[in-house]
């Protein structure tokens, strides 16, 4: 298991301590695991003038599997935009194919009074979503700022998919589907934008493949409207980069913190780049204060995915319950009467259960 190891800014650097330490103990248990560091994002900037610099693009090409931490930082804020942390990260997911971003919002049931909902409506909750990851608004040209005929500026991005694109996603989303509650929610905003209209027309005729899969669509803002109010109706939800981004922050909330969420981002081989959904929070960097576990449990998706060791993933998503249940909790899952613990202890705690 070849794994390019890039801790990034911010928290990136102690929550993938934590993750590695869980590495480590595997090998200590027979894993052959190699582990090779390089930087990304503001990281990559101040060690090599490039937030993606090319050592790492070497790495990341040659690894299997890549474990991130995060990226951004509020010294980087005012540099030309090519020079900031996030062209990083958008240039490895675009530079070695990365379409498909896997985002579950799972409630751990010892974390059911930390969600900002009552608990009846988290209990239990299990959703994932599937965002594409290398399309969209995010990638598409033309875009700018511009002076008009007239003087006046204007900004402008292009929001565009193609084909193939919305074909291969649709598969790895019905795919997905049939190894959970065989439902699918497609969320796009149809009735407005084009791109959204050819999205929903590829994504029924995909469904032709999947009988099995009940099918249904949903309009982004509905979809916004009915993850807070009924978010149990939902099984797999796929949809494009920008909507995926807004609905996967939401969703997260729904478990209690975001410092809770793994994800994956796949390509058509299942190699992967695997990285907490939470961002680099450079206000706490540096206090030993972050939560770990989403990095911890970015191990388990590559364990699932990228090596298809279902076995270790399940082992380490159980440590992980064992620590919720000893009643550690890091200060953004803290509720009175628990041990308030920090980065590295919860991490060390997490290697123990393991
Ligand atoms: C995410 C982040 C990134 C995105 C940023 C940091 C570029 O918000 O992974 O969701 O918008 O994709
Ligand atoms: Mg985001």
């Amino acid at each position: 298991m070849k794994i390019a190891v890039l801790p990034g800014d911010g928290i990136g650097p102690e929550i993938v301590a934590q993750a590695v330490k869980v590495l480590e103990a595997l090998r200590g248990d027979g894993l052959k695991i190699e582990l090779e560091y390089a930087h990304l994002g503001g990281a990559g900037y101040d060690a090599a003038g490039d937030p993606f610099p090319p050592a790492t693009e070497k790495l990341a090409l040659a690894a299997d599997a890549v474990l991130l931490g995060a990226v951004g930082g509020y010294q980087y804020d005012n540099l030309p935009r090519p020079m900031r942390p996030e062209q990083g990260l958008l240039r490895i997911r675009k530079g070695l194919g990365l379409f498909a971003n896997l985002r579950p919002a799972l409630v751990y049931p010892e974390l059911v009074n930390a969600s900002s909902l009552k608990p009846e409506l988290v209990s239990g909750l299990d959703i994932m979503i599937l965002r594409e990851l290398t399309g969209d608004i995010y990638f598409g040209q033309p875009r700018g700022i511009r002076t008009m005929d007239n003087g006046e500026r204007q900004g402008f991005d292009t929001m565009l998919y193609s084909e193939s694109e919305i074909r291969r996603v649709a598969h790895v989303g019905f795919q997905i589907a049939l190894k959970r509650g065989k439902k699918l929610c497609s969320v796009d905003k149809a009735n407005v934008l084009d791109t959204s209209m050819f999205w929903r027309e590829i994504v029924i005729d995909v469904a032709k493949d999947y009988p099995v899969i009940e099918l249904s669509h949903m309009y982004v803002d509905n979809a916004a409207m009915q993850l807070v109010r009924a978010p149990k109706q939902f099984d797999v939800i796929l949809t494009g980069n920008i909507f995926g981004d807004i609905l996967s922050d939401e969703a997260s909330m729904l478990t209690g913190s975001i410092g809770m969420l793994p994800s994956a981002s796949l390509d058509a081989h299942n190699k992967g780049l695997y990285e907490p959904c939470h961002g680099s929070a450079p206000d706490i960097a540096g206090k030993d204060i972050a939560n770990p576990l989403a990095t911890i449990l970015s191990v388990a998706m590559m364990m699932r995915y990228t090596f298809a060791r279902e076995d270790i993933a399940q082992r380490i998503e159980a440590a992980v319950r064992k620590v919720l249940q000893q009643g550690l909790r890091t200060g953004d899952i803290y509720e009175a009467g628990m041990q308030k613990v920090g980065c590295t202890a919860m991490g060390d705690a997490v290697v123990a259960a393991l």
